[in-house]
């Protein structure tokens, strides 16, 4: 595992926004932006499941994104999720985060996120529901009690690292993310489907909708009559039922609309 060099993304180059998606998002009060890992992919944060340069391309979840995971080998799994928290030490917000904060100032814009860092709180999004969880919110794996004493230091570069112990019950301390097999944390999902039920429009951005019950929102937007633009430069596993798949990444095309909305006012 190596440290990622720092990272501060470039300004987006400038794209006509197709007249689809300028349509359905002009006028539009509530926006719910579904995001996921190719969200912060132009931070430098890699995604899940891109050829190559995917997490899940380099790396087994089994021995690492598993409670099983966890009780066989503490000291590599807490190794692996200090090393992503490390990277994230190194990365900013990206224009397309950006976009979304300025967002506010026209509309009421809410974030429901599968992402586990911080991007769209440092760029300044201020309503977000996390459905998998926060990778800096540690928590005891006996007892769940949120943990915010000292952490080994991510920037060592150690491969294992042998985690805290809680100071209630003496359990391992894991990572705040929602690994396989488990619940997403208490509320997150009937947060997100009252976002999506609420919005005039909604957005997924950066996901490539594999992953339930997260995958399940777009279609349930529309199932209740609520248009879906989709921004990705690849198609996913539910272009087939969105209202535009505008084919752009994140920080190239989020600014651009954002910047067409302002220029209406
Ligand atoms: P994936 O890695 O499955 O998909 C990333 C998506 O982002 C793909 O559709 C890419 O085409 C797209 N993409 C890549 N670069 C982009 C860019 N610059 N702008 C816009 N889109 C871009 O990531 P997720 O769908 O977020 O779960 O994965 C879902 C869940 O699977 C993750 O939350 C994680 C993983 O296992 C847990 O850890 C519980």
């Amino acid at each position: 595992m190596t440290s990622p060099a720092d990272s501060t993304p470039d300004s987006p180059r400038a794209v006509p926004v197709p007249k689809s998606v300028l349509d359905l998002c002009t006028g539009a009060r509530t926006i719910t932006v579904l995001t996921g890992a190719g969200m912060s992919a132009e931070s430098g944060v890699p995604t899940f499941r891109d050829d190559d340069t995917g997490l899940w391309a380099r790396f087994d979840p089994a021995q690492l994104a598993t409670p099983d995971a966890f009780e066989d080998d503490r000291a590599l799994v807490f190794g692996w999720y200090l090393w992503r928290i490390a990277q994230l030490h190194h990365v900013q917000p990206n224009p397309g985060h950006v976009a979304l904060a300025r967002w506010e100032r026209l509309a009421d814009v809410r974030i429901v996120t599968q992402n586990v860092d911080d991007l769209h709180e440092r760029a300044g999004s201020t309503t977000i529901t996390h459905l998998h969880g926060s990778i800096v919110a540690m928590r005891c794996f006996l007892c769940d009690t949120p943990y915010d004493g000292p952490l080994p230091d991510p920037d060592d570069g150690d491969e294992r690292v042998q985690p805290p112990t809680c100071a209630e019950c003496g359990g391992p301390v894991r990572p705040g993310v929602v690994w396989f097999g488990e619940m997403l944390p208490e509320g997150a999902f009937d947060a997100a489907i009252e976002a999506v039920q609420q919005a005039d429009v909604v957005l997924s951005v950066g996901t490539s909708g594999v992953v339930r019950p997260a995958s399940l929102l777009p279609g349930f937007a529309r199932s209740n009559g609520i248009p879906v633009i989709e921004i990705n430069p690849d198609e996913t596993a539910h272009s087939y039922d969105v209202d535009v798949a505008w084919r752009t990444t994140a920080a190239v095309g989020l600014p651009a609309l954002v910047d067409a909305l302002t220029a209406q006012r």
